[in-house]
């Protein structure tokens, strides 16, 4: 019998973070696999790229249901249990989730957000970044608490921020980061070692960088040789 953590990946769009997670998944000693991918929109194109994985793919149409959310979210739950599901990552998956939800599978449901939590909760992460002026944005994957981008902190990658970036190219380098972020916090999360301790996550046996960011570089620009 397998001991890898049976994860499902709930998408709505292109499923990058989770082609990211299958990409990782597909390592023998990963601690988890993906079982299902579930997308609450039957044309998101992620769906396509799980079939082409040879991943079981589910579509659990959130518009069926109208304003019912606990309803819809009854559909999905059924679902994650039919498959035997143990553990949700939400990647790029645009519902909020009622605490009724939450609930059921705390500890267990973890999110990827582009920016770095608390700022920037919500939509337009990048394009907010750019006009508030901050000089290192990035992304964050945390568990799912109640409220909207909520949630202990497992991870975050920073970025610099350029004085020529688009909401796009900023994006881009951002996207690239979580790719790398969430397969990482999946796996502490699949094999174990992340303890809630006062809403804060521990990560045990992770270790910190030894370097600072910092942008702009302090040497730059040259000052003017009088
Ligand atoms: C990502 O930026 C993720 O952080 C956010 O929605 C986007 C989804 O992109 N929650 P993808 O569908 O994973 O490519």
């Amino acid at each position: 019998m397998s001991a890898r953590a049976r994860v499902a990946a709930l998408i709505s769009g292109r499923g990058s973070n989770m082609a990211a997670l299958l990409a990782a998944a597909r390592a023998p000693d990963y601690p988890a696999e993906i079982a299902l991918v579930l997308s609450n929109r039957p044309d998101a194109a992620g769906l396509g790229v799980a079939r082409e994985a040879g991943v079981a793919t589910a579509v659990v149409e959130s518009r069926r249901f109208g304003r019912d959310r606990e309803a819809f979210e009854r559909a999905l739950d059924a679902e994650l249990e039919r498959y035997g599901i143990g553990l949700v990552a939400l990647a790029g998956f645009m519902r909020v989730l009622t605490p009724w939800f939450v609930r059921r599978w705390a500890g267990r449901l973890v999110n990827i957000h582009p920016s770095l939590l608390p700022a920037f909760p919500g939509l337009d992460t990048h394009a907010r970044a750019l006009a508030a002026g901050v000089r290192i944005h990035g992304c964050t994957v945390h568990l799912v608490g109640e409220g909207v981008d909520e949630g202990p902190i497992l991870a975050q990658a920073a970025v610099p921020v350029r004085g020529d970036d688009t909401p796009e190219t900023l994006a881009a380098r951002v996207l690239a980061e979580e790719h790398r972020l969430y397969p990482a916090a999946l796996a502490w999360l699949a094999a174990g070692l992340v303890r809630v301790e006062c809403g804060r996550a521990r990560i045990q046996g992770a270790a910190a960088p030894e370097a600072a960011l910092l942008n702009p570089l302090p040497d730059t620009p040259r000052l003017p040789t009088p």
